[in-house]
């Protein structure tokens, strides 16, 4: 049985003030999320502060980003050890805010999860396709492509160390959800892929649906036979929604 996953991904949001507020929020109402495995990745700078307010709590705390590279002359970069020392047991790789706008590509998305991998951090590996690429049909290629390239680096069994996350692209931040067919659609192709590989890899990992995901929406959606989770931007940045997705989850 692969337990159900619901992370928040607070993206380039909040102060000192909020997130204390938002973390202290999300660890009240904790005593109703007995099933749901609950993780936050706020932005960097405030891993202390939110590891330090959930410490106690179910609650596990993840970065947005992490160095493929392990120290040294790397400016800007935060690297697998850091993240570790300051609580972090899961590392967002190759979220698609970071493709499109920071030129990540699959290769150093793939290094990326090598990294976090070789050092203990479990990676949430986001991969989904545009709307253009949706609309020429080529859906599966492109989440095949980008799969492909940690497949090649780390070998099949590496996916056993984290989750992926399909995003499509069109549905983050847009309000167009996917379809719960639409997404199962991709999600199952996504376990055939590995399956084809490795059936027992492809049995145990948790692939996670991201995308305008809300309460309203999220049961639906996780009620489907290989979705296991969702990754959450906005509805992660208030308390009682993000708390009930957790509890649609259940
Ligand atoms: P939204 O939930 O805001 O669409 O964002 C999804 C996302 O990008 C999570 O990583």
């Amino acid at each position: 049985m692969r337990q159900v996953m619901v992370a928040g991904n607070w993206k380039m949001n909040g102060s000192s003030e909020s997130v204390k507020e938002l973390i202290a929020g999300i660890k009240d109402g904790m005593a109703s999320v007995t099933k749901a495995e609950v993780v936050v990745c706020p932005p960097a700078v405030y891993i202390p502060r939110v590891s330090g307010v959930a410490d106690g709590s179910a609650i596990k705390v993840g970065s947005q980003n992490i160095c493929d590279e392990d120290k040294g002359a790397f400016t800007g970069e935060i690297s697998a050890d850091m993240l570790k020392d300051i609580g972090c047991e899961y590392a967002i790789v190759g979220h698609s805010e970071r493709r499109a706008l920071y030129g990540e590509s699959d290769e150093l998305v793939a290094k990326r999860f090598a990294a976090a991998r070789r050092n203990g951090i479990k990676p949430i590996f986001c991969i989904g396709e545009t709307l253009e690429e949706r609309e020429s049909g080529v859906t599966n290629d492109v989440c095949s492509r980008q799969i492909d390239a940690v497949i090649a680096l780390e070998g099949v069994e590496a996916l056993t160390d984290g989750v992926i996350a399909y995003e499509p692209v069109w549905a983050i931040g847009t309000g167009k959800v996917a379809t719960p067919e639409q997404a199962q659609d991709v999600h199952a192709f996504i376990r055939g892929k590995i399956a084809a590989l490795n059936a027992d890899v492809a049995e145990g990992l948790r692939i996670l649906y991201g995308g305008s995901m809300n309460a309203g929406n999220a049961k639906d959606l996780i009620g489907q036979t290989d979705i296991d989770g969702g990754l959450i931007g906005g509805a992660s940045l208030k308390a009682e929604d993000f708390l009930a997705i957790c509890q649609a989850a259940e």
